[in-house]
């Protein structure tokens, strides 16, 4: 675990105690029923990029139309869990609530990773709450990272019934008068799920279509930084006060370089130059170029990012970082020497949990020098999230507002309207979400060196 300075603590410190006492707000406002609402989110999208606005303030604040993100975006959709590294070995797992499902992603015996209900197939017990690795789980322990432990079984502490990691009920005590009670039919329900690139990712309606297909096109980008032989060396959980979509939009927008990050990546990567790829089935891809000068600088140091560079990387990925989305919630930050990865856990329509993590290829975490790179890079991995929280709990805010207005984009927002856009298509019902031509990236593909 990277020790963290003073100062980047108390910001820390005083983010945390600025969200506990932030009240999630109830709007006042009168809130249209779900139908108008839909159909105000398809007008809204219909709109060319030049012309495009915000959202109605009820998909960031209404009960109805959270519930309906739930069925049509949520259980539908590939939500990414975890990454590999996080249970790199068997035994090792990572439990979480995911829309309130109680879920365990575990290393199994076997070397097979697998998405398992954490709900006890007896009574219903959860047997991984919140704080597990008390006595009364056997042999699970918990290793100090958020969610995440190391056991042989699993033990429900309620009746103690005990399971494979794969699962199956191993024992159970006392059932023996229990009449056609079969001990092999009964086991920890198994939720789909696949692994890219590295991370893990669950389905939970079981009806999805296999997601690597459907991310060809971003394999061959994404896969460059190898993230399978990455590992976390950075990660931190944070309650967040505000609607899902105000992150992920946040996050992949880079207009708010000009405000909310002026002194921290604005002077790197002006928003100015940051643009989007064209529109895609079930990813959003931005490029933030370095400014030459920027560059220049750095390229007198031995590592010119703060960590060794990735080979395999084309030469244009080396002058600039990147922002990845996968509908609805996987987020990546790349840079020429890492990922940054945010895991986003919706709550309801005013409440999501957040894990960010930073990874490095394993070679990179195994250097000598490994830990003072890492403390040099910690603050500002901190800082410009701390940034991000204060504009985010603030946005949550104005959504509820009675003086709540629809606002115009600026053509660097365009990532939010392709959200708007897919956001739409799941609300025609359609499947893939591409049923019209895809709009045309901000640059032509001979400039992105992605040819
Ligand atoms: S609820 Fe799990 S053993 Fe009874
Ligand atoms: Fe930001």
């Amino acid at each position: 675990m990277v020790s963290l300075r003073n100062d980047t603590a108390e910001k820390i410190a005083h983010c945390e105690d600025a969200v506990h006492r932030s009240i999630a707000t109830h709007s006042i406002r009168a809130e249209r029923p779900l139908d108008e609402v839909l159909g105000d989110i398809q007008q809204t999208a219909n709109l060319p990029l030049h012309r495009a606005t915000t959202l109605p303030p009820e998909a960031y604040t209404s009960d109805a139309f959270y519930q309906w993100e739930v069925g049509h975006l949520f259980k539908p959709e590939w939500l990414c869990l975890a990454h590999v590294s996080q249970v790199p070995t068997a035994g090792d797992f990572l439990a979480l609530d995911l829309l309130g499902e109680p879920l365990v992603v575990v290393h199994g015996k076997d070397d097979i990773v697998r998405v398992l209900s954490s709900t006890c197939p007896h009574r219903g017990m959860d047997i991984m709450p919140p704080g597990f690795g008390h006595e009364g789980h056997g042999t699970a322990e918990a290793t100090g990272q958020p969610g995440c432990g190391h056991t042989r079984l699993f033990l429900c502490p309620y009746h103690a019934w005990t399971y494979e990691l794969d699962g199956r009920l191993k024992a159970c005590p006392e059932m023996q008068q229990a009449e056609g009670f079969t001990r092999d039919e009964i086991g920890l329900r198994e939720f789909r799920s696949e692994i890219w690139n590295g991370f893990v990712f669950v389905n939970l309606d079981g009806a999805a279509d296999p997601l690597a297909g459907r991310l060809a096109e971003m394999n061959a980008d994404f896969g460059q930084w190898n993230p399978a032989g990455m590992k976390i060396v950075i990660q931190r959980e944070w309650d967040c006060p505000f609607n899902w979509k105000v992150l992920v939009e946040n996050f992949m927008e880079s207009y708010h370089h000009l405000g909310a990050h002026a002194k921290t990546l604005q002077p790197m990567m002006p928003a100015r130059d940051t643009w989007n790829e064209q529109e895609r089935q079930l990813y959003v891809r931005c490029h933030l170029p370095f400014k030459d000068a920027v560059l220049e600088g750095l390229g007198a140091r031995e590592h010119p990012f703060g960590f060794p560079t990735i080979g395999g990387l084309d030469e244009s990925k080396k002058r600039e970082s990147g922002l990845f989305l996968i509908h609805p919630n996987f987020l990546a930050f790349v840079q020429p020497d890492r990922i940054v990865w945010y895991r986003v856990e919706p709550l309801g329509p005013n409440r999501m949990k957040l894990l960010t993590t930073m990874l490095v290829p394993e070679e990179t975490a195994g250097l000598p020098e490994f830990g003072t790179m890492l403390e040099r890079e910690t603050p500002l991995f901190f800082e410009f999230h701390l940034e991000d929280m204060e504009m985010c709990t603030a946005i949550q805010r104005g959504m509820s507002a009675l003086g709540a207005q629809r606002g115009r984009l600026s053509h660097l927002e365009m990532s939010i309207w392709l959200i708007q856009r897919y956001l739409a298509a799941r609300a025609r019902g359609s499947w893939p979400t591409l049923d019209r031509d895809a709009a045309p990236g901000q640059r032509s593909m001979n400039q992105t060196g992605l040819t």
